[in-house]
């Protein structure tokens, strides 16, 4: 059989040292799973470009990303076992053993994402209401607190002086909080001072700013400029997906968000949103 077309690097890669030799016999096994990995990676260029300005075909559009490789790599070893089995060489057990554990670990790594992703999932249409701002900011602190304790991190709130009212989907700003909450904690677990303040002002008249700062190592120079795109991470399991929903959810709100250094180390995360005064809500 001719192996030299192939691109058997994923198998021979993964499953030990002992199983070069044997893998090369399976070769032409793969032309099918090959065509199934580029039918993946058309879907996914597709979907990122029909849906690229929706949080919905983003997800979509991260879900075939993402999951690609794994179920690839799940149907690769599969078939391997199953072309084992039919030469039913009593020697392969190990390896066939071997490749089932990768199919196995591969499997619960797409489902992971899968249950990740549900994070992201806007629940059910826009619904803005009236919201005070210390309660949405205190809601997403008790959410953050439990997390914030186990990983040694401080967590400070600061309320504003004289509440003031937003017009806002709650549990969409729940989730901006939630996800900017999340990058601050993961980015503080190197260092060695972990503090994270949660805080509200008045940006002007007619908007609050709100601001979640950390003490960790600030925003890596190379990803700066386009944080807010999707896919955009450093984390080996990261999704790059929670600041893009940041900004699409406050954009649609009315809002604005960005980033900046700390002064004494550390990134800040702030964003707007559009401050009403309650004698006009309640007259409208
Ligand atoms: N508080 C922070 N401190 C340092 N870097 C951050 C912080 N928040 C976000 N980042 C950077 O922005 C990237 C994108 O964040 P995000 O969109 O939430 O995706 P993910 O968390 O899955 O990587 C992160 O991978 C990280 O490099
Ligand atoms: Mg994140």
């Amino acid at each position: 059989r001719d192996g030299t077309t192939f691109p058997h690097s994923l198998i021979v890669g993964e499953i030990g040292d002992n199983g070069r030799r044997l893998f090369t016999a399976f070769m032409s096994d793969m032309t099918e799973q090959v065509a199934a990995e580029q039918r993946l990676a058309d879907m996914q260029s597709e979907l990122i470009h029909v849906a690229r300005f929706s949080a919905m075909g983003t997800m979509a559009s991260t879900l075939a990303h993402e999951l690609n490789q794994p179920i690839t790599a799940v149907v690769t070893y599969l078939g391997t076992v199953r072309a084992m089995l039919d030469e039913a060489k009593t020697g392969d057990l190990p390896m066939i053993v071997e490749a089932m554990a990768a199919a196995e670990a591969d499997a619960m790594r797409a489902g992971s994402i899968v249950s990740n992703l549900r994070d992201f999932v806007a629940r059910g249409d826009v619904e803005k209401s009236v919201n005070s701002l210390n309660e949405l900011i205190s809601a997403a602190a008790t959410l953050a607190s439990i997390d914030a304790r186990e990983r040694g991190i401080s967590l400070e709130v600061l309320p504003m002086p004289s509440d003031a009212h937003v017009l806002v989907d709650k549990i969409q700003i729940q989730q901006v909080l939630v996800n900017l909450i999340r990058n601050a904690c993961e980015a503080m677990e190197q260092s060695a001072e972990r503090r994270l303040t949660i805080s509200c002002t008045m940006q002007n008249a007619d908007s609050v700013r709100i601001t979640v700062a950390d003490t960790g190592p600030g925003i890596n120079g190379n990803l700066a400029s386009d944080l807010f795109g999707a896919f955009v991470t450093s984390k080996s399991t990261g999704m790059g997906l929670g600041l893009s929903i940041c900004r699409t959810i406050i954009e649609a709100n009315g809002g604005r968000i960005w980033h900046e250094p700390r002064q004494g180390g550390g990134a800040q995360f702030q964003f707007t949103l559009s401050r009403i005064r309650l004698e006009v809500a309640d007259a409208g």
